[in-house]
């Protein structure tokens, strides 16, 4: 597929709207919310689980969208071969892999029949991917929620690697709420765009309902390390008790937050995903030690001031909790 060209990528997912939604990983993102965007002519993902729950989550999404493609999203550190076994087992359409180019587990995935697409932030990033055999990219804007690789507004990273990536497939992820914005960024040479937030906001995501109703509230996003645990990466967050208890002077977070980030960046290769919401039930909004997992329906109401609170840019301008396949007509660019 590297040399295929965005149109002819469209044609092979057999998708009828040109809108991805974001792979979200912790549970926010199961069969429930991909089932229905896959079955209402989208892209549905299913976010990185445990290989079990990952595999039983792909299998609803394809039950519930009956002969229509469904996506698998994988966080690097993360992958086990397991979830290599459940792709190939529950055939997903298309994998797309964030945090970090892994030439290994590309070549896996590839050798087992299944399409790549790498999530990259810079033009630099994207020539790795493509020697590592991505079949195609997903570029990140710096306004996109959560995980984040994105270092420039989507508008301008864009063009800049499609530029350098000739006719490699290029989804355009970040600052998606509406049909216009998916026109802009296809109009600009996206294959597809990727919206997470929008998708965030639906009644089948499975996010604690009090993070729903601050987001329909909030006004401002920060980008900080402060849930780095784990997971040394950058991510977009409204505020919440943790955030405004340590990035009350700067937005990353106090520098022992930062080094427990960097320090512990091998955990991910070590321990299991589901161990992270393990941490995620004991931290406390009074120590700088936060994992990346987000406060899911279920989990008590404190943990919506104890965990990361993901979202884009596009919060400012969504304000509406409404049903997935609304949500996909509602981008749809016509
Ligand atoms: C709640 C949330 C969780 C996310 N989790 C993941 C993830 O597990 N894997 C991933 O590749 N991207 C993840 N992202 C980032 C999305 O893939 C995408 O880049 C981003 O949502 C696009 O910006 P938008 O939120 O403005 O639509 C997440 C985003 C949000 C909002």
């Amino acid at each position: 597929m590297t040399s295929a060209g965005p149109a002819d990528f469209l044609n092979r997912l057999e998708i009828e709207c040109p809108v991805v939604q974001a792979g979200m990983a912790g549970g926010v993102a199961r069969g429930e919310l991909a089932g229905a965007v896959s079955a209402a002519g989208g892209l549905g993902t299913v976010g990185m689980m445990a290989p079990t729950a990952f595999a039983s989550a792909l299998k609803d999404a394809h039950r519930r969208a009956p002969r229509r493609p469904v996506a698998a999203n994988l966080l690097v550190p993360f992958i086990r071969q397991a979830h290599v076994r459940a792709c190939v087992d529950e055939s997903a359409a298309l994998v797309v892999l964030h945090g970090g180019v892994a030439p290994r587990w590309i070549l896996r995935l590839r050798e087992r029949g299944l399409t790549v697409l790498v999530t990259i932030g810079t033009r630099q990033q994207a020539l790795q991917a493509l020697a590592a055999r991505a079949d195609g990219l997903v570029v990140q804007g710096s306004e996109s929620g959560g995980h984040l690789l994105g270092v420039q507004p989507i508008q301008q990273a864009l063009p800049e690697v499609l530029q350098a990536v000739g006719d490699t497939p290029v989804l355009a992820a970040g600052g998606a709420a509406g049909a216009q914005d998916v026109r802009r960024l296809l109009d600009l040479g996206a294959a597809a765009v990727v919206a997470g937030t929008r998708f965030l906001l639906t009644e089948e995501s499975r996010a604690h309902p009090d993070y729903k109703h601050r987001l329909l509230d909030a006004e401002r996003t920060i980008a900080t390390r402060l849930f780095g645990v784990g997971w040394p990466l950058r991510h977009r967050v409204i505020a919440n008790g943790a955030t405004e208890r340590w990035c009350a002077s700067d937005d990353l977070g106090p520098p022992i937050a930062r080094l427990a980030s960097r320090a512990s960046a091998p955990l991910g290769r070590i321990v299991p995903l589901g161990a992270m919401g393990a941490l995620a039930r004991v931290q406390r909004v009074g120590l700088p030690f936060f994992s990346p997992a987000l406060p899911l329906a279920g989990m008590a109401a404190d943990s919506v001031d104890r965990c990361a609170l993901y979202a884009g840019d596009t919060v400012r301008r969504l304000h509406d909790v409404i049903p997935a396949a609304l949500a996909l007509e509602r981008l749809a660019p016509g």
